[in-house]
């Protein structure tokens, strides 16, 4: 087993400040940042605070910033880095600082619930929903999200600019709405909900100008971007232009 000294710059300080601090930590075969983080813990920072669970790459709780790329600390080998090679580790830049590498995720718990929950078909009852398999797999892919908001955390739209969040929901939850609108069995349009419309009006997807930085981070190598954003802007453009929803429209307004 080979073992080396490798160069660590990690973000230590709370809501009013901090600063990178320097760290030499061993580093062994086979290990990934988050042990490095655990043995800085150990041996030199006994207090520094870092969120994490799973060590699986599949809770979510770890995401980070490796040299200025969202990313989990647990899936990020020491083998991707050179040996000489200075690791620095932040917080997520998107998110207010708790403290050291803990950020306060609570603006995507606030977007999660102001999206409408699937609406159930009237007249079925569980257990009676029937789908084909090609709707049931293009919403599969969708429900590998761990929520680790690393998406969140990259997209340009709310990354730097704190005023855009309030109308923007971001790529994790526009890909709930996607996901919802291509259910097949979603009844919410029935229920006086057309989530495209919403998805435009009050979530802010007209924000989202597909640069594909949330497809490069997530860890689950969901194509947000591919089979969510730009199908939802489609069917947001096709209902728009529509003759028949135009001339409906225009009737309604009489
Ligand atoms: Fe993380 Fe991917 Fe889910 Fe975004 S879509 S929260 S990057 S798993
Ligand atoms: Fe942001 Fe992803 Fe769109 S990074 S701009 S939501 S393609
Ligand atoms: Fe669970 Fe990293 S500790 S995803």
């Amino acid at each position: 087993m080979s073992t080396y000294l490798a160069h660590f710059k990690v973000w230590r300080g709370d809501p009013d400040g901090g600063a990178l601090q320097d760290y030499d930590v061993e580093v062994n075969d086979g290990e990934v940042v988050l042990d490095i983080i655990h043995r800085l813990q150990a041996t030199q920072a006994q207090d520094l605070a870092v969120r994490w669970n799973c060590k699986a790459g599949k809770c979510g709780s770890c995401s980070a910033e490796i040299n200025g790329r969202p990313r989990l600390l647990c899936m990020t080998r020491m083998s991707v880095f050179g040996r000489e090679d200075v690791i620095t580790v932040t917080p997520m830049r998107a998110f207010p600082v708790i403290r050291d590498l803990v950020t306060d995720v609570s603006f995507n718990y606030a977007k999660a619930r102001e999206i409408p929950a699937f609406v159930p078909p009237e007249g079925l009852k569980p257990g009676e929903y029937r789908m084909t398999q090609d709707d049931v797999e293009r919403s599969q892919e969708f429900r590998k999200c761990i929520e680790c908001f690393l998406c969140q955390d990259t997209c340009h739209v709310v990354r730097d600019h704190e005023e855009n969040k309030a109308a923007f929901a971001g790529p994790r939850f526009l890909m709930r709405i996607a996901e919802l609108d291509m259910h097949p069995l979603d009844a919410a349009a029935e229920a006086g909900l057309d989530r495209k419309v919403s998805a435009q009006d009050e979530h802010g997807l007209g924000y989202c100008n597909i640069t594909k930085c949330c497809t490069e981070v997530c860890p689950e190598h969901i194509k947000i971007t591919d089979n969510a954003l730009i199908p939802l802007k489609e069917r947001v453009v096709d209902r728009k232009y529509d003759p028949l929803v135009w001339l409906g429209a225009k009737i309604r307004r009489r």
